[in-house]
């Protein structure tokens, strides 16, 4: 077991090295992102230069622990190219996934995180102005289907509908994306993969997804993980011993029964991972349960009390 300073900080501090090859466990999970604003504001790194893609290479393994024969299932899709859609509630594994996904295929991970202000035109592209004149920049999506990455549209049902659609010619037998102001039809690269994701709980009519993009994908249902696997990944990604591991996870299943009677969505693997990282980090049980856990999960004073009473069963 790796001491928790190596697993939980790396991930958001993204600790310099982390990714390096001759680190000596695999678990630095370092993918970047697609930041539109730095790259529209014409910052990128410098090994970007050679290699377009060099920012979103996964260059170590992120840990993924299964849950089913996902894994499989992910990389028959990827054979033939299926655009893929992963549905679950928030902080049950989704992103690492993907991540882990993209590591294993050895494909570079374009993530674009969608929102109800997103643009046709911040997915695809725009021309920018500078010294020399206009020159177009590709979007995420341009730079992923042009280059050959996995382009992972986190959240897509906050994006709006009129945005969705750019996708559909590219999640079809087409494989090709319309740069309209550039006047040029993009095919997109043979390794070239869409995948999206969102979590059904959350969406009403209004911001559902369209089936005519629905139909262009194949879906996997995530969910929190069985008992014995959520202890697993939480002591694994937290640093705490099985023990406390599982007693968070037991927490976890109280609070996730309470779900659509007081909680609108279950107690998270994610919150289970913040908690047993606080007590790893020596905060006493009861106070990392109620920061990670109780707080973040509801106002309601009857609710805290009921999930207070919960924690206080097991610490
Ligand atoms: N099967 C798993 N294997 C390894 N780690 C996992 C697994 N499932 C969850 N985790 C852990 O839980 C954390 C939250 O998962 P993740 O960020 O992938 O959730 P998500 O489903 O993408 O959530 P959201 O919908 O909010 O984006 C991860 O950072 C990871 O530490
Ligand atoms: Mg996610």
């Amino acid at each position: 077991m790796n001491s928790p300073a190596r697993h939980y900080p790396a991930r958001h501090l993204d600790l310099a090295g982390m990714g390096h090859p001759a680190a000596p466990l695999p678990t630095s999970n370092r993918t970047e992102r697609y930041d539109a604003t730095l790259r529209h504001a014409g910052h990128s790194s410098p090994a970007a230069a050679s290699d377009p893609l060099a920012d979103y290479r996964v260059r170590s393994e992120p840990y993924y622990r299964p849950l089913s024969d996902e894994i499989e299932l992910f990389e028959a899709a990827y054979a033939v190219r299926m655009p893929v859609m992963i549905k679950g509630p928030t902080g049950c594994g989704k992103t690492r996934f993907i991540e882990h996904m993209a590591w294993r295929l050895g494909k570079p991970l374009v993530t674009v995180a969608c929102h109800e202000d997103l643009t046709a035109s911040d997915l695809v592209g725009r021309f920018l102005l500078d010294a020399q004149g206009t020159r177009w920049q590709d979007g995420p999506l341009a730079l992923a289907a042009r280059l050959g990455a996995i382009c992972y549209l986190d959240e897509v049902v906050e994006a709006r509908q009129d945005t969705t659609v750019v996708i559909h010619p590219l999640s079809d037998a087409r494989r090709m994306l319309m740069l309209e102001k550039k006047g040029e039809a993009l095919h997109a690269h043979p390794d070239f993969q869409l995948v999206i994701s969102y979590n059904p709980g959350y969406q009403s009519l209004l911001k559902d997804l369209k089936q005519s993009t629905k139909q262009r994908f194949a879906a996997l249902d995530f969910d929190y993980p069985e008992h014995e696997v959520e202890v697993e990944i939480v002591a694994h990604e937290s640093g705490v011993d099985r023990d406390t591991a599982a007693k968070l996870v037991h927490i976890g299943a109280r609070a996730r029964n309470l779900k659509g009677h007081g909680l609108v969505e279950g107690m998270s693997t994610r919150m289970l991972i913040h908690a047993g990282s606080l007590i790893a980090r020596s905060v006493a049980p009861l106070t990392a349960c109620r920061m990670a856990l109780v707080r973040p999960l509801t106002d309601d004073a009857d609710m805290r009390d009921v999930l207070d009473a919960a924690v206080g069963t097991y610490f």
